[in-house]
């Protein structure tokens, strides 16, 4: 009522001052009036908009609840009724002041259904997790206006659909998107670069196809990037060596082809390369040759990969722990040098050109711990360790050689389903 009262006596007193101008210019005069009324209006709003919103967080869970065909914990039977307030509602989170709803975790649920265009008017919303879920259906239009989205976590669901071309338009915020294990598919949008603050991204065992972006070495807070298990061709851009933080880089299963560009190796912080199961040619002989690198493990197992292991190949590799170079094209002889990779606990040589015999120096890598069951080996006497050391080099039978039935001997093979989102 003050508001409305200030309002009267402003625009009394503005009239007489400025009557006579006014007459002369009465679209001055509308204006003025249009303006107060505006005022008044966005008053009412303003008292009434936190309510509005809490009930509208309501509606837009209720109509979730309402979208799930299968519940069978009763989880959201049992705890989302309208006689407690939805921040009370399990899985939800509301922020403490405004009682807006922050965070909706329904993770590992198995709730079947679809997601509601409704969920949308969260607009609070900073987390999304509906992983591991029958969740089928497309993502609704709404979901990619939330611009106070930080994380959406959809992993392990039944989604399908294309990435909107504007996906970053509103979600300029968000940090994390995984969307692992679904069914997407189509191109992954190279506006995925607008949305700066992206620190981690997995698009991983979906339908994706196309190329990689070269756009995606804009998002410089990258940390991981995961874009396995899809139907990605053409090469992998040079412009993913901008990415200065990123620390896993996992591009294995799918067509790849050309040389991996050396600005990879460029990548100071990259501690997980996979890049095995594509069609990657040329040497890693160029590659190697930079600095200091913090890579612990390295896949390229299953490319087309060629010529002979360079004589330095461990110089800027101090950290390595995991080597995979089996089922390429590599020839010449086993450098001797390999030993200098003093934490190699995992070394793939098989099914290769290799000629010649096994360096003893191998010997000296006394933390080699092979799984035998993955791959035959082959036994090096050790000079200075007092049990022989085994290296799997050797060319197996090639009718027990094929991808899919060794994949479980990948180590990311047998972490891969045990509910990470990557
Ligand atoms: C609604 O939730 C309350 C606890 O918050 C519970 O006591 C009540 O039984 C629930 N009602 C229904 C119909 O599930
Ligand atoms: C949430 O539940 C607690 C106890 O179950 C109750 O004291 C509190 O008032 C409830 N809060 C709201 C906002 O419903
Ligand atoms: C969602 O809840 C599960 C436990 O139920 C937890 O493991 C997961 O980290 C939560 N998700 C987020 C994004 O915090
Ligand atoms: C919520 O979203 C739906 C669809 O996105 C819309 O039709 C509806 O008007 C919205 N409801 C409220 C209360 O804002
Ligand atoms: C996905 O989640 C469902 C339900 O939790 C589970 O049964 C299934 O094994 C998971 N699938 C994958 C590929 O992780
Ligand atoms: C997205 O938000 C804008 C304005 O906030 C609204 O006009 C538009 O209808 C929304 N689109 C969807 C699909 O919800
Ligand atoms: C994004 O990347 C492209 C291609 O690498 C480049 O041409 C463009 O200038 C970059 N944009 C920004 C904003 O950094
Ligand atoms: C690599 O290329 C060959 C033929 O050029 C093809 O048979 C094979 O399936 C391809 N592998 C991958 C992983 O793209
Ligand atoms: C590696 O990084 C250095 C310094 O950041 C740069 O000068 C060089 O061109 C990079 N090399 C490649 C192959 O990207
Ligand atoms: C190696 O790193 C140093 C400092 O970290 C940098 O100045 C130099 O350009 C790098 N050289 C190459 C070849 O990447
Ligand atoms: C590795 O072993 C060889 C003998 O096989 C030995 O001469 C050499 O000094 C060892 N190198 C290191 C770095 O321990």
């Amino acid at each position: 009522m003050s508001v409305l009262a200030l309002s009267i006596q402003l625009s009394t007193h503005l009239q007489s001052k400025y009557s006579s101008l006014m007459e002369r210019i009465p679209s001055a005069r509308m204006m003025i009036i249009f303006l107060l009324l505006h005022c008044l209006i966005l008053s009412f709003i303003i008292a009434s908009v936190n309510t509005t919103s809490i009930t509208t967080d309501e509606q837009a869970l209720l109509s979730l609840k309402d979208h799930v065909t299968d519940d069978p914990a009763n989880f959201l039977a049992r705890n989302w009724n309208t006689s407690s307030s939805v921040c009370n509602w399990t899985g939800i989170t509301c922020d403490a002041r405004t009682h807006r709803v922050t965070a909706l975790n329904v993770s590992g649920l198995t709730l079947t259904g679809t997601i509601p265009s409704e969920l949308g008017n969260l607009s609070s919303l900073q987390t999304l997790d509906l992983s591991f879920n029958w969740f089928s259906g497309s993502i609704p239009s709404s979901i990619f206006n939330m611009s106070s989205l930080l994380s959406i976590h959809f992993t392990n669901n039944t989604l399908f659909g294309e990435l909107p071309p504007n996906f970053c338009g509103h979600l300029s915020n968000l940090e994390s998107l995984f969307l692992k294990s679904n069914m997407f598919y189509g191109k992954i949008p190279s506006t995925l670069s607008s949305c700066k603050r992206l620190r981690e991204i997995s698009l991983s065992l979906n339908d994706f196809s196309g190329t990689i972006p070269k756009e995606i070495g804009n998002v410089t807070k990258l940390m991981t990037l995961s874009l396995r298990g899809n139907k990605l061709q053409g090469e992998i851009p040079e412009e993913l060596g901008n990415l200065a933080e990123l620390e896993m880089l996992w591009l294995q299963n799918n067509f790849l082809t050309r040389a991996i560009p050396s600005s990879i190796f460029n990548l100071s912080s990259l501690s997980n390369l996979d890049l095995s199961v594509n069609n990657l040619t040329g040497g890693i002989i160029p590659s190697l040759l930079g600095n200091q690198s913090s890579l612990q493990t390295l896949y390229l197992s299953y490319n087309q990969l060629s010529g002979e292991l360079p004589a330095n190949i461990c110089n800027n590799l101090p950290f390595l722990e995991i080597l995979f170079l089996d089922e390429n094209d590599f020839d010449g002889k086993i450098p001797s040098t390999l030993s200098r990779c003093k934490h190699l606990q995992t070394l793939s040589l098989s099914i290769n050109d290799f000629s010649g015999d096994v360096p003893k120096e191998i010997g000296n890598l006394t933390k080699l711990n092979y799984h035998s069951e993955c791959l035959t080996w082959t036994t090096v006497r050790s000079p200075v360790a007092t049990k022989p050391i085994q290296v799997g080099f050797d060319k197996p039978a090639k009718e027990n050689g094929d991808a899919g039935q060794r994949k479980w001997c990948h180590p990311n093979g047998e972490k891969e389903e045990v509910g990470n989102n990557i």
